[in-house]
């Protein structure tokens, strides 16, 4: 395929709604605003344009991709829904949680974009502009993080035209995403579980529950399923090195801080943001992947990372910190 594509972006409106409801029916790729990140999205139903998405993203094709739909309509189209993933969808849906489920008779989600799974991950984004193209597509859309594979997922359209431009066919600006770290995603193929940490905090679906989400399992995430995103161990990474749970800065080091607190040796740190100075975790996620972002672009060979609680979104926040430190391969 060609990856030197004349990238559009338009504001997001009424018209690049219907522009890229057209750039998806064409089999084009478009980058679009979730409230959680921004997505790279295709046309579910289509194998060329879900294979123009994975050459775009230098994705390896054996990630199964989530379909994003309107409504709840649309998403029992595609999926099958027990009396616990309907629950789940009427508490959290539209908003930050993929339940992967068993694919509906009639599911027109391609084998590509499963993986050749018989299951298959759903989300009804709550983000207007989201809906705004979903309803004006009418289809499924597939739409992994805007990002090339192994950076951090953005969360403004600069940060997707800085990935992607050339790549994709269309970007729509919807200014920066509330969220900041992707959905969570819990399998209900059998008892529900976490698959990953995201933008609903596993306390709140364990309440909805009533009982404790299990630990992925091979049942859980499907037989050839990678058991969690980010197998790739260093899928959220930026060039620098990070350094977790830091209780000091050293030298030529950069700082992620969070809280009030200031650490020893802060002020020799050659750059320095704090995800939330209030220690709020919810703005701490929605700074994540920016600061990373401009962390690194500043030349930090190191970023120190302050302590993040481990409760709430601190769970996602920690496991996306966890990957960015990984080893690399
Ligand atoms: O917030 C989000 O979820 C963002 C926005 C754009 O919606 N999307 C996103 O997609 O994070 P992605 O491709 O980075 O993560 C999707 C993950 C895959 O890594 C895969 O492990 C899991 O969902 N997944 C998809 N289908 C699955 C299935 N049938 N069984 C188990 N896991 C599945
Ligand atoms: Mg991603």
């Amino acid at each position: 395929m060609t990856l030197d594509l004349h990238t559009r972006t338009l504001p997001a409106g009424d018209a690049a709604a219907l522009a890229a409801a057209d750039v998806l029916r064409g089999g084009g790729l478009i980058g679009f605003p979730t409230e959680t990140v921004y997505g790279l999205g295709a046309d579910a139903a289509a194998p060329a344009a879900v294979a123009r998405l994975y050459a775009a993203k230098g994705r390896p094709s054996f990630n199964p991709l989530i379909a994003h739909v309107a409504n709840l309509d649309a998403a029992r189209k595609i999926a099958r829904f027990d009396s616990r993933a309907s629950a789940l969808a009427a508490a959290f849906w539209p908003g930050p949680l993929t339940l992967v489920l068993p694919k509906a008779e009639e599911c027109t989600v391609c084998d590509l974009a499963t993986a050749g799974l018989d299951s298959v991950a759903v989300r009804i984004p709550a983000h207007p502009v989201a809906q705004a193209i979903l309803r004006a597509f009418g289809g499924a859309v597939v739409a992994p993080s805007a990002n090339r594979s192994g950076h951090v997922s953005p969360t403004t359209a600069a940060h997707v035209r800085a990935d992607l431009d050339g790549r994709i066919d269309l970007i729509v600006d919807g200014g920066a995403v509330d969220v900041g770290v992707e959905s969570t995603i819990v399998s209900c193929l059998g008892a529900p579980a976490l698959l990953r940490p995201g933008g609903v905090p596993r306390e709140a679906i364990e309440r909805l529950l009533g009982c404790a989400l299990a630990d992925p399992s091979p049942a859980a995430a499907g037989e050839h399923a990678p058991l969690a995103p980010g197998m790739l161990a260093s899928h959220y990474a930026p060039r620098a090195q990070v350094r977790l749970d830091a209780g000091e800065v050293r030298p030529g080091e950069a700082l992620l801080a969070f809280g009030p607190a200031a650490l020893p040796g802060a002020e020799t740190a050659c750059a320095t943001r704090n995800l939330s100075p209030a220690a709020d975790l919810t703005e701490a996620a929605a700074n994540l992947f920016g600061f990373l972002r401009e962390l690194d672009a500043g030349g930090a060979r190191v970023i120190a990372v302050m302590p993040i609680p481990p409760h709430g979104l601190g769970e996602a926040i920690n496991d996306r910190l966890r990957r960015a430190a990984a080893p690399r391969d």
